[in-house]
């Protein structure tokens, strides 16, 4: 081997000489970085189901075409490993990437608005310890005049704040950690609170419940009845950290991947921190509300001529038990949960075609997608089965709505 030759001394003589070494930054902050970009849960945007973290490449659905989120690893050419810190704090404060493009708010630089100076170099120190990976992301494909990011600069004088958290002396310090998190790092309201046709965020419907790329992440205002308001302070810790809720719901979806890759790494603290937050959001009564669940079923087998009773028996019944409590592990509980009990069967639909859960590592919490060779018409009677005997007995679903639903996921 040729490095085997060259004396030690050079290698010395570079480590001395080069810049990069002499201002390495420190394993603590890129220690720090790593934490706060874990929260800001970055890599799940930034990468592809299935693909390296970071490199970008994910589609996101716009009402008017599709982006694609960008390679976030320090490659010179494709990644941003030519961008200097101050580039990197107008890209995460004002949505402008180098260069001065606009950037679309499907990447949430409204909420890491608030984020401090320190912290976002401290996650830029960590996205620089990354390997660089050469990968060029897809071309946009928006329609005009939407392809004209200039007039996003108009959308940001109205709708970025562009500011920092400031601490609100008379809350506790965890309300204050919370709001921090909550409002910045995990953007909790980018899914959570409805948009207005500009959209931008309706904070006057905070937290309020909201459809995006086909599903519904629930109303998490403190009312009792359609929020969250009726749950123990250790149930929404448990869900947050763990993904489920004993009596409530196990996360599918979006929100899934926010507990696996974010919420389920930040510390007890922190969580607390988050749900002390969340308790004091506005309580707003909307119509997904979780009504009376029906009297407890019995494991055995009702007798019915129901199509959507017969694909239960058929494909569901040996993972969820005709009880509904889940046969494998609590996390397939249907007792309680929102999804059973939303009309609109949103994510009910959104969990029949796509699945949930993790294949291999996590057996016992994974139900397999049955969006291929189950007609929309199966797929509405069993979710129009499975409303009825475990949750309100709203939903009247047609094939027609599985058809629209399964355009609405990504
Ligand atoms: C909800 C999805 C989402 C999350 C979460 C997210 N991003 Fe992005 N990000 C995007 C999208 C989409 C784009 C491209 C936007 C566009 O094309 O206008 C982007 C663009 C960027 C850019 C501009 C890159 C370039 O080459 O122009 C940077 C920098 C960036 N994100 C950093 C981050 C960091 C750091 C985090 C975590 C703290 C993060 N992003 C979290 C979706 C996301
Ligand atoms: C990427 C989008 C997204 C983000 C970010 C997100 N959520 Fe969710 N959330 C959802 C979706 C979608 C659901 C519904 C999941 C399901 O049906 O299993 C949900 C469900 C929930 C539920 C369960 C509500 C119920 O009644 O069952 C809680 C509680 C919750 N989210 C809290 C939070 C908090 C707190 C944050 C920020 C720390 C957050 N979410 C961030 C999309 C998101
Ligand atoms: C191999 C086992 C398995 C099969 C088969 C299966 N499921 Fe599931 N199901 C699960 C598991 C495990 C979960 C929880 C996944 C998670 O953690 O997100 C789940 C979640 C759900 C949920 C969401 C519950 C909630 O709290 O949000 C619904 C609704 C559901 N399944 C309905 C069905 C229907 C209807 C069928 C038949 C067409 C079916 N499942 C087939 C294992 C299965």
């Amino acid at each position: 081997m040729i490095v085997a030759r060259v004396s030690p001394f050079l290698f010395i003589l570079f480590a001395f000489l080069s810049p990069a070494s002499a201002q390495a930054p420190n394993a603590d902050l890129i220690a720090k970085g790593q934490y706060l970009a874990t929260a800001g849960d970055c890599v799940a945007c930034h990468t592809t189901p299935g693909g390296t973290p970071f490199v970008g490449g994910r589609a996101f659905k716009l009402p008017f075409g599709t982006i694609y989120s960008r390679n976030i690893t320090p490659d010179k050419e494709t990644g941003i490993g030519s961008w200097s810190d101050d580039e990197f704090i107008t890209a995460m404060q004002k949505g402008v990437a180098k260069g001065g493009e606009h950037l679309y708010p499907a990447f949430p630089y409204t909420a890491y608005t608030k984020l401090s100076r320190d912290d976002v170099l401290a996650i830029k120190a960590y996205l620089f310890s990354l390997t660089p990976v050469k990968n060029a992301t897809p071309e946009d494909a928006l329609s005009f005049p939407f392809n004209q990011r200039w007039a996003l600069a108009f959308w940001n004088i109205l709708f970025n704040p562009d500011k920092r958290f400031e601490a609100d002396p008379k809350q506790s310090a965890d309300w204050n950690r919370g709001a921090y998190l909550v409002e910045g790092l995990e953007h909790c309201g980018e899914c959570h609170t409805p948009r207005r046709f500009t959209q931008s965020l309706n904070n006057s419907q905070k937290f309020a419940g909201a459809v995006t790329q086909g599903w519904m992440a629930y109303n998490i205002t403190a009312d009792s009845d359609s929020g969250v308001g009726g749950w123990s302070d250790d149930a929404l810790a448990s869900y947050l950290s763990t993904g489920h809720a004993d009596g409530h719901s196990s996360a599918a979806g979006p929100m899934l991947e926010a507990v696996n890759d974010s919420l389920s790494h930040l510390t007890a603290q922190d969580i607390h921190a988050i749900v002390v937050y969340l308790r004091s959001a506005a309580p707003i009564k909307t119509v997904t509300a979780v009504a009376q669940n029906p009297p407890a079923r019995s494991a055995a087998t009702p007798p019915t001529a129901d199509l959507g009773a017969q694909i239960f028996a058929g494909e569901c019944a040996n993972c969820h038990g005709w009880d509904g409590i889940g046969v494998q592990s609590p996390y397939a509980s249907m007792v309680g949960s929102r999804t059973l009990n939303d009309s609109a069967a949103t994510n009910l639909m959104a969990v029949l075609i796509g699945g949930s859960g993790a294949p291999s590592s996590d057996r016992p919490r994974f139900m397999p997608p049955f969006g291929v060779g189950r007609s929309d018409d199966q797929l509405s009677a069993v979710a129009n089965f499975v409303n009825s005997y475990f949750g309100n007995g709203g939903s009247k679903i047609t094939a027609d709505d599985v058809a629209k639903a399964r355009k609405a996921l990504p």
